[in-house]
């Protein structure tokens, strides 16, 4: 919040809006962080908690913590280095970048993931996910839930982000569960489904071919009054059980919400408006550090937890409140 309120304070207005901006009322916004304190922690005693790891590792690339930047559009407008920037201090913490297909600049990272939007013509889907395959990226993830750009009711109320984008270039609200294994068979990565709310969507992305699945609800940016991600979470664990791994976004504030996804079966959350707050006031720094405090935060957590590494967290370390 500390971060959000300096942030506030640099920003022009608009630019603060836009990236702070739910749909509708907000309320699925504000649930968000919220949701992840409905669970309460069953520390473990007598373990030996004097070295905590909480290193893990995601199709085969190996990070600091379970922490990632999660893919959110336009990082120039926060800072005149933008994606650069954050690629950066992500690869400066040892995590990944999940690059927005609505960035503002290409990032050079050896530690990234492409998100990509199928667009109404196909060809220029299949010119951005060819280009990230070949610059380097190392998984591709299909953001499945936003058929259209959200478009507030009420203008001035600055909801909508910039989008005057010919037809062509939309995301396409046709999109079926074919769009897997097409992006996964031109780019020879792993394709992760973006945006899973429901345990029969991550069914359906698994059948389809999705090497994992993000639960998330888009920062309550797309639908209001949509169901938090922490609530969503548990059951499409249990639907896609070891088949794939299971991530999740959605108002990650801190450590112990780190530890609540990771205990109801995530295997790495994704932060989004954080690394904005971060990169605008701090640039590739900032996001480094944003990074570290997660890292050690989660760390501090296990411990008092009883918890040496991230294979010693299972359901039993929370309860529903
Ligand atoms: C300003 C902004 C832009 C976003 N742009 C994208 C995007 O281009 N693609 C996408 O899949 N998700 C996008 N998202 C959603 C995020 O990936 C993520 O789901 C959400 O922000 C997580 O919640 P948090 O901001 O509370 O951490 C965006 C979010 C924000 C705040």
């Amino acid at each position: 919040m500390d971060l959000e309120e300096r942030a506030r304070a640099i920003l022009p207005p608009a630019v603060f809006e836009y990236y702070r901006a739910g749909a509708g009322e907000g309320i699925s916004r504000d649930e968000a962080t919220a949701a992840w304190r409905d669970w309460r922690f069953l520390p473990r005693l007598f373990q030996d908690v004097s070295r905590v790891s909480t290193e893990t590792t995601l199709f085969g690339t190996t990070i600091a913590a379970p922490v990632l930047a999660g893919p959110t559009a336009l990082h120039t407008l926060a800072h005149p280095e933008g994606e650069v920037a954050t690629a950066r201090g992500v690869a400066a913490a040892g995590s990944l970048l999940v690059h927005s297909a609505r960035a503002g600049l290409p990032v050079e990272s050896d530690r990234w993931w492409f998100q990509a939007y199928v667009l109404r013509d196909r060809s220029l889907t299949e010119a951005q996910v060819r280009d990230a395959a070949n610059r380097g990226a190392r998984a591709i993830v299909l953001t499945a839930d936003a058929p259209y750009v959200y478009r507030s009711a009420v203008p001035e109320a600055g909801a909508a982000g910039p989008d005057n984008r010919p037809p062509e270039q939309r995301q396409d609200p046709a999109l079926g569960p074919d769009a897997v294994a097409w992006l996964a068979e031109m780019s020879g990565l792993p394709v992760l489904v973006k945006g899973v709310l429901r345990p029969e969507d991550a069914l359906v992305s698994v059948a389809a071919g999705a090497a994992g699945v993000i639960v998330s609800n888009h920062g309550g940016r797309q639908l209001d009054r949509v169901v938090a991600s922490a609530h969503a979470l548990a059951a499409v664990v249990e639907a896609v059980g070891d088949r794939v791994p299971v991530l999740v976004d959605g108002g990650i504030s801190d450590g112990a919400d780190v530890l609540t996804a990771l205990a109801l079966g995530a295997r790495a959350v994704l932060v989004g408006r954080p690394v904005l707050w971060a990169l605008a006031t701090g640039g590739a720094d900032g996001v480094r550090e944003l990074f570290d405090t997660y890292r050690e935060d989660l760390t501090n957590t296990m411990a008092q937890a009883g918890l040496k590494s991230v294979a010693d967290i299972d359901g039993s370390v929370v309860r529903r409140r």
